[in-house]
């Protein structure tokens, strides 16, 4: 077959290469977007007199049937035509003859391809948007339904504090708040319009580049052509991003897989999203929380991937960049699917209070509180720690809790320890003394619901 590029060339492409370099196996995916770019650079060719109206009318026409036809899988892409532009202009050219030749006037695959993935991105990343913010609300939810179970807070997975359920579900929640944000501003920058750009130097032609940027929806246009058809920041911004909401996944599943273990108790995973061994009859393993866990080594691959594809790249485009697909699709596939995984799932968890409440009396987890206690009754803060720090071992030692200990027994480590003491040992008293910002006590809780339920609407 001959190349819409093929006037220069004396011989045919050698098959090898023709597989090598074609991108219609994984760029078929812009389709949509390839035909939106090219009725809105059609139409902007016709209002500056460049084509007429019937030639515009055919245009337009070919294109809604080529959609149709893929749409309903009866478009055959060809790998010699490279990819996902070429094959739509040709079969273009074939149904509607020389009007379908002038499409490609003052254009290029290099504005257009941008163009192409700045469309596509829109559109995943709104969806991401739209995910993150149910998945924040999903988080609100179950922290008003545990405003008061208690458990142990954690530092290097060892008893740390008491903390409340509802405050270490938000610490997730404020996480993927701040997933939004990036992504609302990857979503800023990838809303300007390379079309017009052409191959890197513009036209001579009278084109209009406002005119087509409003027609597909964006923001402005892009104000250097060399700019617009070689930079893939863009692409990398969301890259970026889907590596950060899946490393916050990732350590959400690790959370819930450890949770869910014989040792922990914490939570009863749903039966719906567990799977089963087909050996040993008894084994309920979080497999959804594991898989996320472990794609998130692949999209950290992608950002890394193509930060390394572009760093040596002179200007402009380059056939290099023909490489940013497969892994911006695949992170964004894989930022949806997992996302949409733990939307479904999260609210079938059910949190085992009774078993988080037992851990959090164990392990001295109030004994910061007994040190800051101490501290209230005018002991420097590093006494107070040395004093709470013998009361530990002794604890350890005879085998028993802060609060199995006696006033007598107190008072042996210092006098400034009263009966109020008790107050402060359990695991809600020591919630309950919780004053500062942001803390782990009820009232913060209830803020930071307010606080993020207010981010939600604006
Ligand atoms: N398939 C190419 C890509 O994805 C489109 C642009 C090709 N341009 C070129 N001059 N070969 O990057």
């Amino acid at each position: 077959m001959k190349k819409p590029w093929g006037g220069r060339f004396k011989e045919g492409t050698a098959k090898t290469l023709e597989e090598f370099s074609q991108s219609i196996s994984f760029d078929h995916k812009l389709w949509r977007e390839d035909i939106e770019t090219s009725s809105a650079h059609a139409k902007m060719l016709h209002k500056q007199g460049i084509i007429d109206a019937f030639e515009l009318e055919q245009i337009l026409q070919g294109l809604k049937e080529i959609a149709k036809e893929i749409e309903q899988g009866r478009f055959q892409f060809k790998e010699e035509l490279e990819d996902v532009h070429m094959n739509i202009e040709k079969a273009l050219i074939e149904k509607i003859g020389s009007a379908g030749a002038k499409l490609h006037t003052a254009r290029s695959r290099n504005d257009q391809v941008a163009t192409d993935l700045r469309l596509y991105l829109r559109k995943k990343v709104s969806k991401i948007i739209e995910q993150l913010t149910e998945l924040e609300k999903i988080f609100i939810s179950i922290a008003e339904k545990h405003i008061d179970t208690i458990m142990p807070g954690y530092t290097h997975l060892q008893k740390a504090q008491p903390v409340l359920l509802a405050h270490h579900l938000l610490a997730y929640a404020w996480m993927f708040e701040r997933d939004r944000e990036r992504f609302k501003e990857a979503l800023k920058r990838i809303n300007h319009c390379p079309l017009g750009a052409c191959a890197i130097a513009g036209s001579s032609l009278p084109i209009d580049r406002e005119f087509t940027a409003r027609e597909l929806g964006f923001e402005g246009v892009i104000p250097n052509s060399m700019d617009a058809v070689s930079d893939r920041d863009f692409v990398l911004d969301v890259l970026y991003c889907g590596a950060m909401v899946m490393m916050h996944l990732s350590r959400l599943a690790e959370e819930l897989i450890v949770w869910a273990t014989d040792e922990f108790r914490f939570i009863e995973l749903p039966d719906r999203f567990s799977t089963g061994s087909s050996m040993m009859p008894q084994k309920k393993n979080p497999d959804p929380a594991e898989l996320i866990r472990g794609k998130t080594g692949r999209v950290y691959g992608n950002l890394l991937s193509l930060l390394t594809t572009m760093k040596g790249l002179p200007l402009t485009y380059n056939r290099d960049m023909q490489e940013d697909k497969e892994p911006v699709f695949d992170t964004v596939e894989t930022v949806n699917v997992s996302l949409k995984i733990v939307n479904e799932m999260l609210p079938e968890i059910k949190f085992n209070k009774d078993k988080m409440k037992e851990a959090s009396e164990k392990g001295f987890t109030t004994a910061t509180d007994l040190a800051e206690y101490l501290v209230k009754k005018g002991v420097p803060f590093r006494n107070a720690h040395e004093i709470t720090g013998k009361i530990v071992l002794y604890c350890i030692e005879k085998g028993k809790n802060l609060t199995d200990l006696s006033m007598k027994e107190f008072k042996k480590f210092s006098r400034k320890i009263e009966r109020d003491v008790y107050e402060i040992l359990t695991p809600e008293g020591s919630i309950k003394v919780k004053i500062s910002y942001g803390s782990s006590s009820k009232k913060s809780v209830k803020e930071q619901i307010k606080l993020l339920r207010k981010r939600l609407r604006g």
